[in-house]
């Protein structure tokens, strides 16, 4: 055992001496008191929930971000409560707190962990400095429908990209011990399922076999459980008839029992309460009883479990060994925090809000994330020596506040350096730049602005659009049905593009956005995401040429949202499509029979194809991948295979690119998906220069809950490929034998 290790095992056992003496002084009241949060975000809480501290009769608040608030809160918990215990102050830090990183989809699109992991350490040194000791983040829900408005905050579609970002993030939050200041407590979420929403339409029900629960929506927190995280979250919605903050499937048998996790579950917001709404329950007490046996040790901003754990413990439903198991884990974390030995916040001991460190890592992180869909003729990067004009047009050109995205309570827009403002200071004299807004927001109608629009682009070298979505369309409840541009935006590019100049869209949003009635009509885009604080600069330097686009779509573009749901690692189907069998529909001959126009799985209108795929995105230079080849061609259960390729940058600049592995199982006890991401690698490459990636995968990277729901990798042929998107071609093949 290294002398680290044995360290920490001292400090874990000595923790666990103080809860335990702890725990055995308390009063049912002040363990029912810890077991429940409220909402500190309105007046003066020392006035509301000052008695209740002084009591003893409260473990946790949220959505205070004021040091000095906070400050007195901990100083009536910890010097006027009997047992003075300090309290967790909760808040969501979700993509940074003053300085806003990009949204998780866009750091997502970074494919790079360590975009998460800084921007998560930047986020947690800011947040400590307010007070807050735990966020509720990383949101690692699998999101497979671009209409539910919380995929801004989830990593997309794919679980094994969400489980590496989800795991970095938590690292970044967390750092190597809770203690440090400028540490924040993760917290998983929202366990589990909560993006397979009906429709897309936020807190609808779920229905998820069992399989499919297993091998793609739990697998990410799996992936946050081992990575250390110290909370989890349970969801708002209903599990296969069962709301998640009742569900004894998830929270007992996988997250106690199976997974064997030991930090603390906190409900959403009043979901215990909810039970009873759904219609699980006939009133908040048997909603507190079935939270409580299911395994939610804290209940947030709800009272079921402040007015019934006592009676329920009394009158024999329920037993002391549920509240102690809770009370136990809650107290641990705050003693991991460090709050018994020092429950206050200094400020000056952190570094400032916004600081230039920080500043960077936002840029960075921006830069990365930013995907260039389409780039005709090389339309990009502008050369700033031979433009004399740009016309910037849009109404997500100059909007500090919109560019940060959902969820930032704390932003702080004055941060924030524009599209516009980048692009002038980029431009300095020598370049006019000519900016016209056109739409006040993004859901405007055809107005004056859109004539001196025309006028501005007609007048410049080039035109240059900020479209998208402006930050109230996407996040919580906020879902939409059509996926477009909103507003006239459409009809804005239309006109802009009559003037047969160059016209570059750059779209900022939350989500993926149906983009095929516009993609005719501009000769590049680039998707940004809201790519918070620093956005403009890492936009402008995309734009000139600074950097080369680099980030990939972490979630798939449909052409229609009649397509959803619509992801790359998708069954097979009996029928599957090719371009041969699925005849569109406006080729359909007259009088032709049901059986010619195909029999294969795609719609007629919109074929089977999304617009662009997962782990898509262009570059100013071209990758070329060559040689992959395989360390084995047969191994057994327990083995490891490397798979290696070449990847050249083929053009004339330096550029990063992700290289991606996908795996396909050819035949399972359960069926597999056609493509499944098992590991990607940013790289930087100079022009010319060939690097060989490997990517080193063991039997249990292989592994699935199959028909026996058991986890295992089944024997037989797998086929890997390696490229730049789920589409990549460059195959090889192996096979898994049976142990001898
Ligand atoms: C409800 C959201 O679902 C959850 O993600 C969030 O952390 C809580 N509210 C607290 O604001």
């Amino acid at each position: 055992m290294s002398v680290s290790s044995a360290g920490a095992q001292q400090q874990t056992a000595d923790i666990d001496e103080r809860v335990a003496a702890l725990l055995a002084q308390m009063t049912l009241a002040e363990k029912i008191g810890q077991m429940t949060q409220r909402n500190a975000s309105f007046g003066n809480p020392v006035d509301y929930l000052g008695d209740r501290l002084r009591s003893g009769r409260l473990g946790s608040i949220l959505n205070l971000a004021d040091a000095d608030v906070v400050n007195e809160l901990q100083r009536i918990a910890v010097e006027e409560s009997r047992l003075g215990i300090p309290l967790l102050v909760g808040r969501d830090v979700i993509h940074g707190f003053g300085t806003i990183m990009p949204l998780p989809i866009g750091q997502a699109a970074s494919f790079n962990p360590d975009v998460a992991r800084d921007g998560a350490r930047v986020a947690a040194r800011e947040a400590a400095s307010a007070g807050i000791n735990w966020t509720f983040a990383p949101m690692i829900d699998i999101s497979r429908d671009p209409r539910w408005g919380r995929i801004a905050e989830s990593y997309g579609e794919d679980p094994y990209l969400t489980g590496v970002m989800g795991a970095a993030t938590i690292e970044g939050f967390q750092g190597d011990d809770l203690a440090t200041p400028g540490t924040i407590a993760a917290c998983a979420k929202h366990f589990a399922g909560y993006g397979a929403a009906e429709a897309g339409r936020d807190y609808s029900a779920t229905y998820i076999p069992e399989n499919e629960l297993r091998n793609v929506h739990l697998r990410p927190f799996k992936a946050a459980a081992d990575a250390g995280a110290a909370t989890f979250m349970t969801s708002f919605s209903d599990v296969n008839g069962v709301p998640a903050t009742a569900n004894d499937f998830l929270l007992r048998k996988v997250l106690r029992d199976e997974w064997g996790y030991e930090g603390f579950v906190v409900s959403d917001w009043d979901s215990i309460r909810q039970l009873q709404t759904h219609g699980l329950t006939e009133n908040d007490r048997e909603s507190a009883f079935q939270a409580v046996t299911a395994g939610v040790h804290m209940e947030m901003e709800g009272d079921a479990y402040f007015n019934h754990l006592e009676s329920l413990l009394t009158d024999g439903e329920i037993d002391i060994a549920a509240i102690d198991t809770a009370v136990r884990r809650i107290l641990r974390l705050k003693f991991e925090l460090g709050l018994f030995d020092n429950p206050y916040t200094d400020r000056a001991a952190l570094p400032a809000i916004g600081n230039e460190d920080a500043l960077a890592i936002a840029k960075r992180a921006a830069l990365e994330s930013v995907v260039m869909l389409q780039n005709k003729n090389a339309v990009l990067p502008l050369d700033a020596q031979q433009l004399k004009s740009v016309a910037v047009i849009g109404p997500l050109a100059d909007k500090p506040y919109e560019q940060l995205g959902t969820w930032v309570f704390d932003g702080d827009p004055t941060l924030s350096v524009t599209p516009l403002s980048a692009i002038q200071q980029f431009a300095g004299t020598d370049l006019t730049v000519r900016y016209v807004e056109a739409m006040r927001n993004s859901r405007s109608r055809v107005g004056p602005g859109f004539d001196e629009a025309v006028a501005a682009a007609a007048a410049s070298d080039a035109a240059l659009l900020f479209l998208g979505e402006e930050s109230i369309l996407s996040g919580e409840a906020h879902s939409r049905a059509d996926i477009g541009l909103p507003g006239d935006q459409v009809e804005l590019v239309r006109r802009i593009r009559e003037t047969g100049k160059p016209v570059v869209a750059v779209i900022l949003a939350g989500r993926p956005l149906t983009l095929a009635n516009i993609i005719d009509e501009v000769d590049a885009i680039l998707f940004a995401w809201h790519p918070g604080t620093m956005g403009g600069p890492a936009i402008a330097d995309l734009l000139f040429g600074v950097a080369s686009p680099s980030g990939k779509l972490p979630a798939t573009f449909p052409r229609m949202v009649g397509q959803v749901p619509i992801y790359y690692a998708h069954g097979n189907t009996g029928k599957p499509p090719t371009a041969e069998t699925a005849t569109l529909i406006d080729d359909i001959e007259e009088g032709a029979s049901q059986t010619s126009v195909g029999n294969v799985a795609y719609h007629l209108d919109a074929g089977f194809k999304p617009l662009f795929p997962f782990g898509y995105g262009l570059s100013y230079t071209e990758f070329r991948y060559d040689n992959i080849a395989l360390s084995a061609n047969g191994i057994e259960p327990g083995d490891r295979v490397v798979i290696s390729a070449d990847v050249t940058n083929a053009g004339e600049i330096a550029a990063e690119e992700v290289v991606q592995l996908y795996v396909r199982d050819l035949a399972g006890s359960i069926t597999r998906p056609v493509r499944e991401l098992k590991g990607f690698r940013r790289v930087g490459l100079a022009p010319g220069q060939t690097v060989r990636i490997e990517f080193e995968l063991h039997t249990d990277d292989l592994a699935f809950y199959g028909r026996n729901m058991q986890l295992a990798a089944e024997p037989g042929s797998f086929h890997v490929w390696i490229g730049g998107s789920s589409e990549a071609d460059l195959q090889a093949s192996f096979r898994i034998d049976k142990s001898r």
